[in-house]
């Protein structure tokens, strides 16, 4: 099973729940938030508040990106806030094994996030407390890059990991992919095993204007 989650870093702001409802209308079923603290990224972005606003419009899994340095306050003020999966960067945090059982204990699901150089080994003593893994396929901090074709071969890896650990567990982690998923290589990442698909400026069109057409467009390429 395939899901596509709209980035809302490329959204018009100024109708953010415009933009949200219409992707939403065109079948997204997970949206993706930025959350950058212009410290651990050099940007900065939206906090919990907007998830609290955007949480009473839509049914649809809030999944949030955390790219914060320290992690755990708000991990627990977007939980509260209403999000569903909440994924942060290893290096972010002095303790991942605590700050992964934090996001659970909240009742959200947890997930790692790899940066293109970041060693998939990060994830090898905490897959009991696993449910998303994410790889960054361009460097964090900004929408509208370049995918990383190094990345292919990295979710190839991630993907074995997977598999061994469901053969073991019977319990399935999502492989999520965010940076630089466009029509025309979204095909190939699935086949190289991602499951949950990110896209930014693919969907929403840098900010310049909201057209549901590219949602189905993204779908339709997979
Ligand atoms: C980058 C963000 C991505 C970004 C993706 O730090 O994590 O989620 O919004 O944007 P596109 O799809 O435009 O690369
Ligand atoms: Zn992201």
């Amino acid at each position: 099973m395939y899901r596509i989650a709209p980035s809302i870093l490329s959204a018009n702001f100024a109708k953010l729940g415009d933009e949200v409802g219409n992707v939403i209308a065109s079948g997204a079923d997970w949206i993706h938030f930025d959350v950058m603290d212009n410290h651990y990224v050099p940007n900065l972005t939206i906090g919990p508040l907007v998830c609290t606003a955007i949480r009473p419009l839509t049914k649809a899994t809030i999944d949030v990106h955390l790219m914060v340095r320290p992690v755990d306050q708000l991990a627990q003020d977007f939980a509260r806030a209403g999000a569903n999966v909440i994924t942060f960067h290893p290096e972010a945090s002095d303790h991942v094994d605590r700050t992964l059982s934090l996001i659970r204990e909240e009742g959200c699901l947890a997930g790692l996030v790899f940066n293109p150089a970041t060693p998939l080994d990060y994830m090898d003593f905490v897959m009991d407390r696993l449910d998303n893994v994410m790889l960054m396929s361009v460097n964090p901090g900004f929408g509208g890059q370049q995918f990383i074709p190094a990345t292919l071969d990295k979710l190839r890896a991630a993907k074995a990991r997977l598999d061994a650990y469901e053969q073991k567990s019977g319990r399935r982690i999502m492989l999520e992919i965010d940076g630089g998923v466009k029509v025309d290589n979204i095909a190939e990442i699935a086949r190289a095993g991602a499951d949950t698909f990110v896209a930014g400026s693919a969907v929403f069109g840098a900010g310049k204007e909201s057209d549901p057409h590219r949602y189905d467009s993204v779908i339709a390429a997979l």
